[in-house]
């Protein structure tokens, strides 16, 4: 037997209480076969899902992730599952970014009525994580941590959840002063908030439960150095980091457990 074969995947889901969660029990009840990989977790709406407990799920070995909810236009709260669409596609980016294959994450839409639509749509997710291997075919598994880690704390950042679920709002209706945004500048300024407030995280996390110099943090992260050092020098006036030392003509670094926020 080979390694996909024996491979049985740790899958997620995410199911709004109202149509995808119907869907499902509808699914079992009409005796639809279905793979047993799959956990659920009840959500009211789609939209409550959160870019960082996806994250979360991942940094616990969750093998791929599906979160459903009602078509659109039929959201119980009315429109949320057009921020969670939004929203996904963000954190879509935010893996390939960090070297996850985004389609461990799917959005889709299953009504109530659907319970054959579910056994299919899990099915098929399933039959896909397979071919795509354990989530450590991705990167290594300390390396992954690292970079799931990093990538979660800078999506909880507050700028960066405000941004996130603001676009739906700011790309509709236009900013606080009705002037309407452009897609393609918006989704540019923020990616680059992203992976800036990545970079931040990546640097603090390497010096989690080490002590290093900006060389070795820029060998460890693929930083370059320059920036490595200005991350830190502002790092260390937030009180979020700390030389612990000098090696000859190098300050190392440290992580310190309290301080301000990124
Ligand atoms: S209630 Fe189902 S997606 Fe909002």
């Amino acid at each position: 037997m080979s390694d996909q074969e024996s491979f049985e995947p740790h899958i997620l889901g995410f199911l709004c209480n109202w149509c995808s969660y119907a869907g499902a029990d509808l699914a079992g009840v009409s005796r639809f076969q279905y793979p047993t990989n799959l956990r659920v977790i009840r959500v009211m709406c789609s939209g409550r899902v959160d870019p960082a407990l996806v994250l979360d799920a991942l940094i616990w070995g969750i093998d791929g992730i599906v979160i459903l909810g009602c078509h659109p236009g039929d959201c119980h709260y009315l429109t949320g599952n057009y921020y969670t669409e939004r929203r996904m596609r963000t954190l879509q980016t935010v893996l390939d970014m960090i070297g996850v294959k985004p389609e461990r994450l799917i959005v889709d839409w299953v009504s109530a009525s659907e319970g054959e639509r579910f056994a299919n749509l899990i099915g098929d997710f399933t039959e896909k994580i397979v071919e795509l291997g354990p989530l450590t075919d991705d990167l290594p598994p300390e390396e992954l941590r690292t970079r799931l880690l990093a990538a979660r704390d800078a999506l909880s950042q507050q700028r960066m959840r405000w941004l996130v679920n603001r676009e739906k709002e700011l790309l509709e209706k236009g900013d606080v002063f009705g002037e309407q945004v452009d897609e393609a500048e918006f989704h540019e300024v923020k990616f680059e908030a992203l992976a800036r407030e990545y970079e931040k995280n990546r640097i603090l996390h390497s010096i989690s439960d080490q002590v290093l110099s900006v060389q070795e943090i820029a060998k460890t992260t693929a930083i370059p150095p320059r920036e490595v050092l200005k991350n830190l020098i502002a790092m260390e006036q937030k009180g979020l980091v700390t030389v612990s030392r000098i090696d000859g003509v190098n300050p190392k670094y440290r992580r310190l457990g309290g301080g301000e926020s990124l």
